[in-house]
């Protein structure tokens, strides 16, 4: 795993392969390699590398890589997994540009491979070469062309690159997508990624003329920062679309949080697609809807959608879906009613969806396309056909087809329900650039994914990292030195709000006091009434054992306030150890919400922010981003998503809340933990938002 940006053009359009362990024994894998390479039509050389044979499949075979006269751009290597390591070394010696390793028996299977992976890694990093898998199916590419796989199949010429981390799920798709007429540029099997992620081959299919969508199948991702700035931008030009299978570890491993336990196991990735512009699909049926409709058809300029159907149910299952999307449905204009009013019967529906009714002939459809795509009203059309007695599914299809050559900007998406009469319409669609599907939904999912795109695509690129240069790290630095010297993990509240003060996360002002009287001066500094709670590492809910005391408005209240908590606590926990009783300014009143961090594996510190107070597991409405490139535009739409929000404008005659304020305070937040990786969980909550400013109640950080 290594660098940015690298040019993988010589590993798709080598000038040369070499198959080590090529094989003249049909059903061995050294065999289909060869056999694929010499079918798919390379035209460039191959080198057969066999240590007993003279010549395979009528190619003249070379003992060793070091052997073979020529250079070698890409070497697959197919020889049993003891022998690999060797065979990279030579081909490091023999200048080779790229391993494709399709053995397994690497990290798969445990320590052992483990460390031989390792080693190859470090060859071909020692030589400059770079290497796709081990443990892989191969890679393809249908414009070079060249199947350097042993798939049984080798897929049409198409417009998609499908990266998969699953070898097996690649051979399946590939025996289907021939079904169903699917093309591909690129056939990427990863394997286990030792050396090429899915980030290089993603830079790499963007840049590729060839592919027009990106398909991902994921388990999960090597390098999460990485990932995300490959993808982000990548997604500004191609689509990017993912399926993502597993969990990843965010909720396992921070559960002592609130924030830990609202981040569910797969949240990181979902936040992470999110930011990274990534398209999420959950079924690989609707991974090729979405990435046929990418490959045939522009992103809508608006969600307004037209319906044109023969018949009623269709229709409105159709308009139920729309409306069930980010789409809508389209409002005509007068003129266009008036045009569809005259070409059409009276017992037609002229309004959206159009109903041409069921005994309509081809000529229907011919009037209501070239009325609704001229309506500067429609984004996009969606044709609905059932096969009647009366309707020619095949003239329809052509006159779709030249409907939409005249409104290339907009989108035209088909559902031919149906079977066997509507086949060959359904092929004339599909070879001519109009997605056709078999039922209405899987077309609005599909076009509801192209104006996600655009959207998508048009946001305004992140700007550099938003940070606040008015921080006090040394202030934090030995805060945390001081805790680690007291072999403590867990902050006290006061060098939690130490802490926060110095990223300029506005506190509520609190103190720890070690004697009555030290918490009745501290108490007199700040101004009554103030709040009083017990300061212990081990203590995490301090109202159950008497640790608070609210609302304490004289001295003497305070002195006897500290008495009455230390007595307490020692009576429910004899043995915990007390630092003292935090002395707070009591604060007033304010809106009740919650910042805070858990940390991905993959992807680091995630940020949450919501709606806080006791209720935060029970109503759950927050929202998560990834700390790193969090930008201010992203941090307002945070805030927006939650249902908080209502609440943060105004509601029911109340002032507005001060939602700069807010903003600001997660940025700080993110910066904070960012800077600070040993911050494994943070959660400040409350905090209490007001009309001016706002205010942390109660700071919570753990450290490594
Ligand atoms: N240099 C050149 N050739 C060599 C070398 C060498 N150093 N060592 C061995 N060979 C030759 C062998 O002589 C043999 O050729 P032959 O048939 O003429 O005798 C050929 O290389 C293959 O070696 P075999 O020992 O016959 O190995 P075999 O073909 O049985 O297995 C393989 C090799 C396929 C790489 C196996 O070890 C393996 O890893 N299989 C699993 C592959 C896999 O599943 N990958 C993941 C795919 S993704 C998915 O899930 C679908």
């Amino acid at each position: 795993m290594r660098g940015p940006m690298i040019s993988l053009e010589r590993l798709f359009r080598p000038r040369s392969v070499a198959v080590v362990g090529a094989s003249k024994t049909p059903g061995k894998i050294g065999h289909a390699v060869l056999v694929n390479l010499v079918a798919s039509g390379f035209r460039g050389a191959i080198y057969p590398i066999n240590p007993k044979e003279e010549e395979i499949e009528g190619l003249k075979a070379y003992p060793r890589v070091t052997d073979v006269p020529g250079p070698v751009d890409v070497a697959v290597i197919c020889v049993p997994a003891p022998a690999v390591n060797a065979v990279a070394e030579e081909c490091g010696r023999a200048g080779v540009g790229y391993l494709v390793v399709i053995t397994a028996g690497f990290k798969e299977t445990g320590r052992e491979g483990a460390e031989r992976e390792k080693a190859l890694a470090a060859i071909c990093r020692q030589y400059g070469m770079r290497m796709v898998g081990p443990n892989c199916l191969g890679i393809m590419d249908t414009s070079t062309p060249m199947n350097a796989t042993f798939s049984a199949n080798f897929p049409f010429q198409g417009r998609i690159a499908f990266i998969s981390q699953s070898g097996a799920l690649c051979a399946a798709i590939l025996d289907w997508s021939l079904k169903r007429g699917i093309g591909f540029s690129k056939f990427i099997s990863v394997g286990n990624k030792a050396d090429l992620t899915e980030a290089d081959f993603i830079e790499d299919a963007a840049a590729d003329p060839q592919s027009k969508v990106i398909c991902l199948y994921l388990e999960s991702v090597e390098e999460g920062a990485r990932f995300v700035e490959a993808c982000r931008r990548a997604s500004r030009t191609t689509p990017i679309l993912v399926i993502k299978s597993g969990t990843s570890q965010a909720g396992a491993q921070a559960a002592s949080s609130h924030t830990g336990a609202l981040a569910g196991s797969d949240l990181a990735y979902e936040t992470a697609f999110r930011q990274a512009g990534v398209l999420r699909v959950h079924t690989m049926e609707e991974l090729f809807d979405l990435a046929q409709a990418f490959v045939r058809q522009p992103a809508p300029p608006g969600n307004r959608v037209a319906i044109v159907t023969n018949s009623g149910g269709p229709g409105v299952l159709a308009a139920d879906a729309i409306e069930n999307s980010p789409l809508t449905m389209a409002r005509f204009e007068k003129e266009t009613i008036d045009r569809l009013r005259k070409s059409l019967p009276a017992a037609a529906n002229v309004f959206n969806p159009v109903d041409v009714i069921g005994d309509a002939h081809w000529d229907r459809y011919d009037a209501a396309l070239g009325a609704v795509l001229d309506d500067p009203g429609v984004d996009g059309v969606l044709v609905v056909l059932t096969p009647t007695a009366t309707i020619e599914p095949d003239v329809v299809a052509e006159k779709i087809v030249e409907h939409h050559r005249r409104h290339p900007e907009k989108p035209v998406l088909a559902a031919f329900l149906g079977g066997a009469s509507v086949e060959e319409a359904t092929r004339y669609l599909l070879g001519n650039g109009i997605p056709c599907y078999p039922f209405p939904e899987p077309a609005v999912s599909a076009l509801a994914g192209l104006l996600r795109y655009r959207e998508l695509s048009t946001a305004p690129a992140a700007v550099e990292e938003w940070t606040f240069p008015d921080v006090d790290r040394a202030a934090v630095e030995e805060v945390f030195s001081y805790v680690r010297r007291d072999k403590r993990v867990v902050l006290l509240g006061s060098e939690a709000f130490r802490v926060a003060e110095s990223y300029g996360i506005p506190c509520a002002p609190s103190y720890l006091a070690t004697t009555p009287d030290a918490a009745r001066r501290l108490a007199e500094h700040m101004g009554f009434p103030v709040v009083l709670k017990v300061a212990s590492p081990q203590i995490l809910h301090k109202t159950d054992v008497g640790g608070v005391k609210v609302g304490l408005a004289t001295p003497e209240e305070v002195k006897r306030g500290f008495v009455d908590i230390m007595e307490s606590v020692h009576q429910h926990l004899p043995d915990s150890v007390v630092y003292g009783v935090e002395v707070q300014k009591m604060m007033p009143p304010g809106r009740e919400l919650i910042v805070g961090v858990t940390r991905d594996v993959q992807f680091g510190p995630l940020i949450m922010f919501g709606l806080g107070g006791v209720y935060v597991n029970l109503l759950k409405d927050v929202a998560f981003r990834l700390a790193h490139g969090l930008t201010r535009e992203e941090a307002h739409a945070m805030i927006r998503q939650t249902r908080a929000y209502t609440l943060l404008r105004g509601f029911r005659g109340e002032r507005p809340a001060d939602i700069e304020a807010l903003v600001d305070t997660i940025g700080r937040v993110a910066q904070l933990v960012r800077d600070f990786p040993e911050i494994t969980e943070m959660d400040i909550n409350p905090v209490f938002a007001y009309e001016k400013g706002l205010a942390a109640l109660d700071v919570k950080i753990t450290i490594r």
